[in-house]
């Protein structure tokens, strides 16, 4: 009995990347998911990028125009995609929470709890090489004892994939001493994904996320 249903359940993908993608971004639309007054802000970009940016949760422009870092933090990391030659369009960028907490607050640790499975499933579904973290929320998802002044920069291996933690580009702009690190890890990226930088940090810190979220309850929706 482990049998033909296990094996048929396995076997799902025949969607297409876009499709499964769309099909997830259709099921948050409708779950009862914290912070259900602000729009949905999903992620975009090259679905087959070999690099995501996974930042904390959308701000006010961004639940206005319903896109990822389009403020003043997103200028900021457009140009520092730019600066090492790769193009936004290039890269897929999302968030961990993906709706606006009111007033720009920090998202609860409830919150992120709730939102943590679908972003697993989007990763899973993306499977792109390397992720970069951008601040110490999305950080914490794959490394739950990182510490984001320590870690910022190291490359981390988890489940098959590179986990770069990156400072959050607003915390960059506060700060020049943060924007400097930030520029120099960010300098890395492209030599990370070539594999030409390899794993280089205690990958014991990191967390086997696409087990845990088999773990993890969330609503899988019809298969079919
Ligand atoms: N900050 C984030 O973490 N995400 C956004 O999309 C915008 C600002």
């Amino acid at each position: 009995m482990h049998s033909y249903i296990s094996i048929a359940l396995d076997r799902t993908p025949t969607m297409t990347k876009s499709e499964q993608l769309e099909k997830l971004k259709k099921e948050m639309e409708t779950a009862n998911l914290p912070l259900m007054e602000s729009n949905l802000v999903f992620g975009e970009g090259n679905i087959d990028s070999p690099v995501v940016f996974i930042g904390e949760a959308p701000g006010f422009n961004e639940n206005e125009q319903r896109r990822p870092f389009v403020g003043r933090a997103g200028q900021l990391l457009n140009e520092l995609i730019k600066s090492v030659g790769w193009k936004r369009e290039d890269v897929y960028i999302t968030n961990i929470v993906k709706r606006r907490p009111p007033d720009n607050r920090d998202p609860l640790p409830e919150e992120i709890e709730t939102y943590k499975p679908y972003l697993a499933r989007q990763m899973e579904i993306l499977n792109p090489q390397v992720i970069a973290s951008l601040g110490r929320f999305s950080m914490n998802y794959f490394l739950p004892f990182g510490k984001i002044s320590r870690d910022q920069g190291k490359v981390f291996e988890a489940a098959g994939r590179l986990i770069v933690p990156l400072f959050h580009p607003a915390a960059a702009l506060r700060s020049t001493e943060v924007l400097n690190q930030l520029k120099s890890s960010f300098a890395r990226l492209p030599k990370i994904v070539s594999g030409a930088i390899k794993p280089e940090a205690d990958s014991s810190i990191a967390v086997d996320f696409t087990a845990r979220r088999k773990k993890e309850t969330v609503p899988q929706g019809s298969l079919f």
